[in-house]
């Protein structure tokens, strides 16, 4: 047999290795290949006895790990010679992937008891009640404006908005507010350009139902209004309501008997209204509505400052400027119109002492209104 420089080298480490204390007697292949069997069926047993997937994991390690047995009899192949390494490398091979496959069935079959565990632990019972869910409500302004509307509606009135940013025409000049005159001061504007602005009143939505449909209309116009204007009894951002009516023939006894009628409605039978002379630009002639206060009934309460009075908006018989410039023939048709502040009816009607709660939206305020 030749004698190659390999097994010389090979001779030499086994001296070495004799001479040194390490192995001092290297295996031979029969004996490597029992101790490989007898790893492999210590191996077999501790897998399938591991009681969970992470003992199982550990015993993984031992046995097949970089530093496992199985690596450790590798480092042994060295005592072997040049032919019977690579036949007891195969036998590793073979052991280690037949190793593997035992693992992996364990490996399954533990996950699945456990996933069972898990389940079994964590039980869900459908059945249970869940947690409450609280509902939503409408906020008081929806709901107060909802209130005025269904009351109106039985008097014939219909819905109609507008835009929120208005012309200049139809927040100001078709209302008989022209350039430059005083009455533009009574609204604190919030000018977006030269020619639009916030609407400072619901008032435009009048014009826009006079230019688009035909008489005779009864109205209400609702939605958010802006003026530059903020304490206790204002907000820059309210709401306001809005009635038209526009007939044949129409007096301040109808705008009245229309008003009572509301008032009565909204805040309680026997409340009395009473109208102030007043001045705006698109009525004539105007006034300023009061109704007695419904908390104190009339006697005089901090609510009404000792009056018996609240004042409750503005009203008047359309001003024929407002029909001429909406193209509507006067005095063939005639109208009233009156605007009310939402918040203020929500504070009147329930005793509420500062306006800035509406837009605050504190559920301990607004969870009074659930109702
Ligand atoms: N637009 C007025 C304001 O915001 C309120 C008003 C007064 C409306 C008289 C009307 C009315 O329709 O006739 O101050």
């Amino acid at each position: 047999m030749p004698y190659f420089l390999h097994d010389v080298t090979h001779e030499l480490v086994r001296d070495l290795q004799r001479m040194i204390g390490i192995d001092c007697c290297p295996m031979s292949l029969k004996e490597l290949e029992e101790q490989l069997a007898q790893i492999q069926s210590e191996a077999q047993s501790s897998f399938s006895q591991a009681s969970s997937s992470s003992a199982l994991y550990d015993q993984k390690v031992f046995f097949l790990g970089k530093n496992g047995t199985l690596t450790e009899i590798m480092k042994k192949m060295a005592g072997l010679t040049k032919e019977e390494r690579p036949l007891f490398g195969k036998k590793v091979n073979e052991v280690k992937s037949a190793l593997e496959n035992v693992y992996s069935q364990c490996e399954d079959s533990l996950k699945q008891i456990e996933l069972e565990q898990q389940l079994q632990k964590e039980e869900l019972d459908l059945t249970l009640p869940s947690w409450p869910r609280e509902l939503g409500h409408p906020h008081p302004i929806h709901k107060v404006t909802e209130e005025i509307f269904q009351i109106l509606a039985r008097l014939g009135y219909s819905l109609r908005t507008g835009p929120l940013i208005e012309k200049d025409h139809y927040n100001f000049e078709a209302l008989n507010i022209p350039q430059d005159h005083p009455a533009r001061d009574m609204q604190d504007t919030f000018f977006i350009d030269g020619n639009h602005v916030l609407r400072t009143h619901t008032s435009p939505i009048q014009i826009h139902s006079l230019e688009q449909e035909t008489p005779p209309l009864r109205i209400i116009g609702t939605g958010a209004v802006f003026r530059c204007d903020s304490d206790i009894s204002h907000l820059p951002h309210f709401h306001q309501i809005e009635g038209m009516c526009v007939d044949k023939k129409v007096s301040m006894a109808d705008l009245k008997g229309t008003i009572s009628f509301f008032v009565q409605e909204f805040f309680g039978p026997g409340l009395k209204t009473r109208f102030r002379p007043s001045f705006f630009p698109f009525t004539e002639p105007s006034a300023e509505v009061d109704c007695s206060c419904p908390i104190c009934k009339g006697a005089g309460c901090s609510l009404c400052k000792n009056s018996g009075w609240i004042e409750i908006g503005g009203a008047g018989l359309i001003n024929p400027k407002v029909f001429h410039a909406a193209h509507i023939p006067y005095p063939e048709w005639q109208g009233f119109a009156f605007g009310f502040g939402v918040e203020r009816m929500a504070i009147i009607k329930y005793g509420i002492p500062d306006i800035r709660l509406f837009p605050e939206n504190d559920l301990r305020f607004l969870r009074q209104f659930k109702k």
